[in-house]
């Protein structure tokens, strides 16, 4: 499946990231707003019925796993390894991970049996 093998490539492009880097976050922060994640996740982060509060999620998950998240999805979150880029991939899970200020575990979460026919899954304009 080309989506793992896109998974796997993504692991060593990741890790070097633990660096800090402002411009890299910033960058994630904008894939967030472009991508329709605050539709769920609330714009600050902060989370809805739709979806888990974010503010802690660096706390509690591997920069992996919030790639993974993102480009599988579950859980009523739809996928988005086919809309976002490898490159905006990487800055949106480190601008994830460096969320910190939340809660180290996450509040109880019922997420919605059937995935929001509303919520749309924005495509980059290059896509379009
Ligand atoms: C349709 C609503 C919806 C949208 C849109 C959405 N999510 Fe989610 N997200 C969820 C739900 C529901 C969960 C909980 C999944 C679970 O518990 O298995 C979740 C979980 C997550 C998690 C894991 C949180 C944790 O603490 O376990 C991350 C990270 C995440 N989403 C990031 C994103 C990002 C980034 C985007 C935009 C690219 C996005 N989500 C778009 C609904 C959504």
């Amino acid at each position: 499946m080309p989506r793992y093998a896109l998974l796997f490539g993504l692991l060593p492009l990741t890790l070097p990231l633990y660096a800090d880097s402002n411009k890299g976050r910033a960058a994630g922060a904008e894939v967030y707003k472009t991508f329709g994640c605050a539709q769920c996740h609330n714009p600050d982060l902060s989370g809805s019925e739709k979806g888990p509060d974010l503010r802690g999620v660096g706390r509690r998950l591997h920069q992996f796993d919030i790639t993974q998240q993102v480009q599988k999805g579950g859980g009523g979150m739809p996928s988005f390894g086919d809309v976002i880029d490898e490159q905006q991939t990487i800055h949106l899970v480190e601008f994830l991970h460096a969320q910190t200020k939340g809660p180290k575990v996450r509040k109880r979460f019922k997420p919605l049996t059937e995935p929001d026919p509303q919520v749309q899954q924005k495509p980059t304009e290059d896509q379009q």
